[in-house]
């Protein structure tokens, strides 16, 4: 339990956590986003630290202050976030852990200006972005891959075939349907799969969920 945290759990260990949306420019004063605060990832980049680990936080925008003893890389389009994540990894880390709202779509071209108003309707013609994830686990460097899936409906299901599918060790899911937890909110609850196992993590705050995650991913990962 928190109470009894391990501060010296990750002593040793880089761990590496992307965080928030990304943000897809359509023009120079407009672009696509998902919903996502960032709090989940910089409360574990805050728990991996204090568990000793050397930790980067590969963040999207968004207004957080940086944990303590967190090194901190900003990035905006899904495609800067997954340099930085594929960097990272090249250069070596123990534990991947991916909290990012990835925009899935990007527009196919940025305009160089403002688009002006005219036609009643204009069409938005989008490309898929890299899976930032499924790069890191496939990789030759492969750390201990953990994902996130917030989903609305058959959660279980749906984070069970991201964690075969993208050949994740662990994915921790939150139901977002409701409203106290997940996406803007200061708790979560999260059932967490691995490929012959899982936990759950009861309402808590997402200080208190970070922790109860970080200790699970340690012992996971041996
Ligand atoms: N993810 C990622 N790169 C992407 C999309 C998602 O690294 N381009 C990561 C997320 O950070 C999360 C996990 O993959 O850890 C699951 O994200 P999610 O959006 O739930 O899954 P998708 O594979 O994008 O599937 P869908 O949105 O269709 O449910
Ligand atoms: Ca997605």
């Amino acid at each position: 339990a928190a109470d009894v945290f391990d501060y010296d759990l990750l002593t040793g260990r880089h761990v590496v956590i992307t965080a928030g949306p990304t943000r897809e420019p359509i023009d120079p004063v407009r672009y696509l986003t998902n919903k996502s605060s960032g709090k989940m990832g910089f409360a574990l980049a805050a728990a991996a630290a204090e568990a000793g680990a050397r930790v980067t936080l590969i963040a999207g925008p968004v207004v957080l202050d940086t944990p303590n003893r967190v090194e901190r890389i900003n990035v905006v389009r899904a495609e800067d976030m997954y340099q930085a994540s594929l960097d990272a990894v090249e250069k070596g880390c123990d534990i991947f852990i991916a909290t990012a709202a990835v925009a899935d779509y990007r527009p196919t071209v940025t305009a160089d200006h403002k688009i002006k108003k005219s036609t009643e309707e204009i069409h938005l013609t989008l490309v898929k972005n890299p899976d930032i994830i499924a790069a890191v686990a496939d990789h030759a460097n492969r750390p201990f891959t953990v994902g996130f899936a917030a989903e609305t409906q058959d959660v279980i299901e749906y984070a069970q075939g991201k964690l075969k599918n993208k050949n994740l060790d662990m994915i921790a899911t939150n139901d977002v349907s409701g409203t106290d937890v997940g996406f803007n909110s200061d708790n979560n609850a999260l059932t967490v799969i691995w490929p012959n196992g899982h936990k759950v993590l009861p309402l808590a705050s997402k200080t208190q969920i970070a922790k109860q995650l970080i200790e699970l991913i340690a012992i996971r990962q041996g």
